[in-house]
């Protein structure tokens, strides 16, 4: 897997602007190119100045990434759900903030010869997003496939970027005010069907029910899938335990623990225990 030299790193904000309900695209460049390229799924713990940020730094996987020879810009895609991210959805142009990363394991590269469904929910984009633009960049002919599922059509985040990809997408939201009605777990198990019999992979990111029910399904199929996991965390780089993931050999009882963080967030979903691991 690829690894990128951590670093605190002071960036300043180019743009922040909002998308969607409650969701923000944040741009910032950082005063130096990192040391290497990102990847989807590397993330990074933000903190901006002041004293109404928590005292916890907060994670947020990297939704775009760009370098020239005299620094980067980096996208993250959030949605305003509490303090932290209040003050995120505050920033400024010029402001500055404070970046520690990039952090953690990425989704691999296609298995050449596969298909790969992405499977989105929300603000659980950005991993999945990234994967695809480099896959774009890198010409890559393998196939892929975009499942973006959302309460409603305003919590499709960034969905005319995704759109641009040069991959199929298929919506399904709630409320039926885009794409299918219903879950996207619906849309996997359609999607799946249609693909039966080909070599096929599994990436997603969202919340955790949905992770889960997408990982029961490809655990049912014997498709192998990964997941970007969202657990709540501490330091970010493998430290404080904060992050605890409950694994299993395959017998559903735990066999040890794994640190988000550090062993992912990108882990193989048939290993998490999903159950234990929201409580
Ligand atoms: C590796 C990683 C990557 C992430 N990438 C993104 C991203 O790209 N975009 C994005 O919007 N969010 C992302 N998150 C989630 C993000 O870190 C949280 O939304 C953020 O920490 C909330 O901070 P807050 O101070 O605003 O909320 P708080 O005030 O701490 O919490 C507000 C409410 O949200 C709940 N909550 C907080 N964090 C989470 C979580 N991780 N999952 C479920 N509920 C939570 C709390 O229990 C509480 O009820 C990521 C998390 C991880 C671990
Ligand atoms: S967040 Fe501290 S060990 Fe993972």
């Amino acid at each position: 897997m690829t690894t990128c030299q951590r670093a605190v790193v002071r960036a300043t904000v180019r743009e922040l602007r909002a998308t969607g309900r409650d969701g923000f695209l944040l741009r910032v460049a950082l005063p130096a190119p990192l040391v290497q390229p990102l990847e989807g799924g590397h993330f990074f713990m933000l903190r901006t100045d002041g004293p109404d940020f928590p005292f916890l730094n907060r994670p947020f996987s990297v939704h775009e990434a760009s370098h020239t020879a005299s620094g980067s810009e980096l996208a993250f895609l959030f949605k305003a759900i509490g303090r932290g991210t209040g003050c995120l959805s505050r920033l400024r142009a010029g402001d500055s903030l404070t970046l520690v990363g990039p952090l953690g394991q990425p989704f691999p590269a296609a298995l050449h010869g596969d298909t790969t469904i992405l499977v989105a929910g929300g603000v659980g984009l950005p991993p999945l997003y990234l994967w695809l633009k480099r896959r774009q960049e890198q010409g890559s002919r393998d196939r892929a496939l975009l499942l973006y599922g959302a309460r409603s059509r305003d919590q499709l985040f960034e969905l005319d970027a995704a759109l641009a990809l040069g991959v199929p997408v298929r919506t399904a939201t709630e409320d039926g005010s885009h794409g299918l009605r219903g879950r996207v777990d619906k849309l996997l198990e359609a999607t799946l069907d249609e693909l039966a019999g080909q070599p096929t992979r599994v990436y997603t990111c969202g919340p955790d029910p949905m992770m889960a029910a997408v990982s029961r399904i490809a655990t049912r199929r014997g498709i192998p899938c990964l997941a970007s996991l969202e657990t709540l965390m501490a330091c970010g780089f493998g430290v404080c335990n904060a992050c605890a993931v409950p694994v299993t050999d395959g017998d559903g009882t735990i066999a040890r623990y794994a640190r988000a963080c550090v062993d992912g967030p990108v882990m193989d979903a048939s290993q998490v225990l999903w159950q234990a691991a929201a409580h």
